[in-house]
């Protein structure tokens, strides 16, 4: 039985991330300080399944950097670190500062990794670490794991959420070539699912559409126009599952599936599910953000990984799912 660490394991990730690891029979423990703005949700309340129902399951109700003070346990086989202030676009630019406790956070779960020396660390990092510069709407590209290099470029990234990102990708280099410490960093695009907040777009969009079935028109936030790439938060569980043994010296991998989407194509696909064609505008009273940003699946692919759920199956699944709540 493999000891596994899942720091904000209650959240959006976290959850789904620990729901396969508790059927694998891992041992699995969880520290939450559950967050206001944020997607973490108490294991009482987990909409999916119960974690309580497994023997295997701890959770810890605390802040994590009060738990890496509290516990050195030196046997942890992976450690999964997705602990993080995110929340959706509102909060990324709305709160900055708040956004820069990652720095803090990340900065401590290294120094806890460096003394503690667990086998292997995931490190959650975001898209959002990408140079802003390749996501322009006149010079939009696939974001490749090479446009971020420590030994040449690094870029401007997105906000404060980019910058701490960026910095716990930094820790993990250094923690490897100065401490051997093994790690993985995974940068997830859009993941969704029909149990994320609705402080991000997928439910919000899919719960809009679904509330004004057969409306004349719909909007979305910002002009609409803005793309981004949605993969299922199963593909990206299974994507870490399928890659965390074959990358040991803090290399990046994409969480992500190529494929642009518009806010506005979204909403005209989830009508089309529903049932109906409404116009689509955008209210553009709220963030966008960036314009466009997807990722480059070819290192995914090298490693023997494809996402399986395409944007219209998940949009289905989760429409049945707020349809019956
Ligand atoms: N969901 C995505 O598509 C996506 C995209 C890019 C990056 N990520 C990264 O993946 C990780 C998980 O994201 P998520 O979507 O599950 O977010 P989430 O908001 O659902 O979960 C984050 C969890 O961290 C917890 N947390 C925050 N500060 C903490 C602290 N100091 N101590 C303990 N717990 C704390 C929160 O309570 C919450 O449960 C984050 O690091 C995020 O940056 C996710």
């Amino acid at each position: 039985m493999r000891k596994i660490l899942v720091t904000g394991g209650a959240g959006f990730v976290g959850r789904h991330m620990i729901g396969r690891l508790l059927e694998l029979g891992d041992e699995v423990h969880c520290v939450d300080k559950l967050a206001p703005l944020t997607g973490g949700i108490s294991p009482e309340d987990w909409p999916l399944f119960s974690p309580k129902d497994y023997k295997n399951f701890k959770f810890y109700h605390e802040d994590c950097r009060d738990y890496f003070k509290r516990v050195s346990d030196t046997d942890f086989d992976y450690c999964f670190h997705l602990a993080a202030m995110v929340g959706g676009r509102l909060m990324i630019e709305n709160n900055p500062l708040v956004v820069a406790d990652d720095l803090s956070i990340d900065a401590e779960y290294w120094q806890w990794a460096a003394k503690t020396k667990p086998g292997k660390s995931l490190c959650f990092s975001s898209s959002a670490a990408y140079p802003i510069k390749y996501q322009r709407a006149e010079n939009y590209q696939l974001l490749k794991e090479d446009m971020i290099s420590f030994d040449h470029d690094i870029g401007m990234p997105d906000m404060s959420y980019g910058w701490a990102k960026l910095t716990c990708e930094y820790l993990a280099k250094l923690a490897y070539v100065r401490n051997g410490l093994k790690s993985v960093v995974y940068r997830p695009f859009s993941g969704y699912g029909e149990d994320q907040d609705d402080a991000y777009p997928f439910p919000s969009i899919c719960k809009r559409v679904l509330a004004n079935k057969g409306a004349p028109s719909i909007t979305v936030w910002g002009s609409g126009r803005q793309m981004r790439d949605f993969i299922h938060i199963e593909d990206c569980v299974d994507a870490v599952l399928a890659t965390m043994d074959k990358i040991d010296d803090a290399g990046a991998l994409n969480l992500s599936t190529g494929i642009f989407t518009s806010f506005i194509d979204f909403a005209k696909l989830a009508a089309e599910v529903c049932g109906f064609s409404p116009e689509v505008a955008g209210t553009s009273d709220k963030p966008e953000g960036v314009f466009a940003r997807a990722g480059d699946p070819t290192k995914q692919a090298e490693l023997g990984f494809k996402y399986k759920i395409d944007f219209r199956s998940g949009i289905e699944r989760a429409i049945a799912r707020y349809a019956s709540l």
